[in-house]
């Protein structure tokens, strides 16, 4: 089979590495890729916006599968053209992707099915006033997203009314998120551990992989700023057999058959942020597509046939016994540029990439090739992975930190800390 990933970061350098280690790969293609990618693929230098080039490229190349990466090209209706022209893809339509584009969607459709999630209210730009009046009635803390796609920024959790005015200026008045800030979501702040799941679906039926748990904030503990993920592992032990009953009965099955029921199936990964609260597990959040960092942690640890679970869901006849969870363990920790995810330099050169010891694997996230070098190339740089065959998250912790020290570039930064939660 002839594939084609598209995406240039650690979770498409994850599905493609998935994707070459099975027998039913003949071509692999990665648009655009990157260093990584291209020691397992094909790099096609092409721009993921460019949509009428993609399809071109894969029906002049004769690509079976497409497997769509990033939620921008979903959000804006790739998966929709290629399907169009006949093509099998791996990714939502760009009306089901609104569950991950338009927050106020995915609240809406989770009030009207009783799917459970934070209490909520929505206001528009125009309806400032009448926000600050709900604002100054409502307990804190509270949180305030953006209700469009602000690269992982757009939500403001705030103690206070002072700061939810300040936050709600943010997003209405000096326009911080674009138009994605027009309108807000302002929402009941849960409490919990937070988990991630996702759900490989064909609009109808579905299977949960291993539950996978991301580390947002950039500093050990949990704290300092929000990024786009500091590392994550899997399994989580937070996740038992109880709740994944309760996500597929009470969050995945009643979300595909809304989707279904308002004419939008999805097709694809429906990644579920989960907050497990004291009265079962709720969602944070929808995204239209496999997670990043999590993505790293979960893939390793399937036995089966991955491009058959890929295929068959794309297909349309979800073929469930594709792959199945192999009993281990994995953990990713995200190496970073320094100074990141505020101001960070670019271009530093990484060395020490060749030295990994056995059952690690580097993902690359920001790197590029110049002469032969690996060169930084954004905020979030590696991320460096290890598996263990037994479910023992004390050793893939080890065996991930141990790894790293061979790794080198100038200002290299990362938690020390990924995992840790579940040992405790
Ligand atoms: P999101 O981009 O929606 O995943 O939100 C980013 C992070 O903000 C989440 O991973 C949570 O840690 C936090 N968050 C979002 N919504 C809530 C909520 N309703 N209650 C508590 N924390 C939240
Ligand atoms: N790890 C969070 C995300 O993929 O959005």
């Amino acid at each position: 089979m002839n594939i084609l990933v598209i995406g240039s970061g650690g979770r498409e350098h994850a599905l493609a590495s998935k994707i070459r280690e099975q027998a039913g790969c003949d071509k692999l293609y990665i648009i655009p890729g990157n260093p990584g990618t291209g020691l397992i693929g094909e790099n096609v230098q092409m721009n993921q916006d460019d949509h009428e080039s993609i399809l071109k490229f894969a029906l002049a190349n004769k690509i079976d599968l497409t497997v769509i990466g990033p939620e921008k090209p979903l959000i804006d209706g790739l998966a929709d053209k290629m399907r169009e022209a006949g093509l099998k893809v791996f990714g939502p339509s760009k009306k089901a992707a609104r569950i991950e584009g338009e927050k106020s969607f995915a609240k809406h459709l989770m009030k009207d099915y009783k799917i459970p999630t934070a209490s909520f209210e929505i206001y528009n730009k125009e309806n400032y006033d009448s926000a600050v009046t709900y604002l100054k009635k409502i307990n804190y803390p509270t949180v305030i997203k953006a209700d469009g796609i602000a690269a992982g920024k757009g939500v403001l959790i705030v103690d206070s009314f002072e700061d939810a005015k300040e936050a709600l200026k943010e997003c209405f008045v000096n326009c911080s998120f674009g138009s994605a800030g027009d309108k807000v979501v302002i929402e009941e702040f849960m409490t919990g551990q937070e988990a991630s799941i996702f759900a490989i679906t064909d609009g109808t039926d579905f299977i949960l992989l291993p539950a996978a748990q991301d580390h947002k904030r950039i500093f050990d503990g949990d704290r300092g700023k929000n990024t786009g993920g500091m590392g994550a592992y899997a399994p989580t032990p937070f996740v038992n057999e109880k709740i994944i009953k309760d996500v597929a009965a009470k969050i995945v099955d009643p979300t595909l058959k809304a989707l279904r029921e308002i004419g939008t199936p999805f097709v694809g990964c429906l990644y579920c942020g989960l907050m497990l609260t004291d009265q079962g597990p709720k969602v944070v959040e929808f995204n239209c597509r496999f997670g990043d960092p999590e993505t790293q942690v979960v893939l390793p640890l399937l036995k089966g046939d991955f491009i058959r679970l890929l295929y068959s869901a794309s297909s349309g006849r979800l073929e469930k016994n594709s792959v199945e969870y192999n009993g281990g363990a994995s953990v990713s920790v995200v190496i970073a540029s320094g100074g990141y995810p505020d101001k960070f330099e670019k271009g530093k050169e990484i060395t020490g990439l060749n030295k990994l010891p056995e059952n690690v694997k580097v993902f690359h996230a920001g790197t590029k090739i110049v002469d032969g070098k690996i060169l930084t190339n954004g905020g979030r740089v590696l991320n460096v992975t290890s598996f263990t065959e037994r479910n023992n998250l004390p050793e893939a912790k080890k065996l991930a930190y141990n790894a790293i020290p061979q790794i080198k570039f100038e200002g290299m930064h990362y938690r020390t800390d990924i995992s840790d939660k579940a040992l405790k």
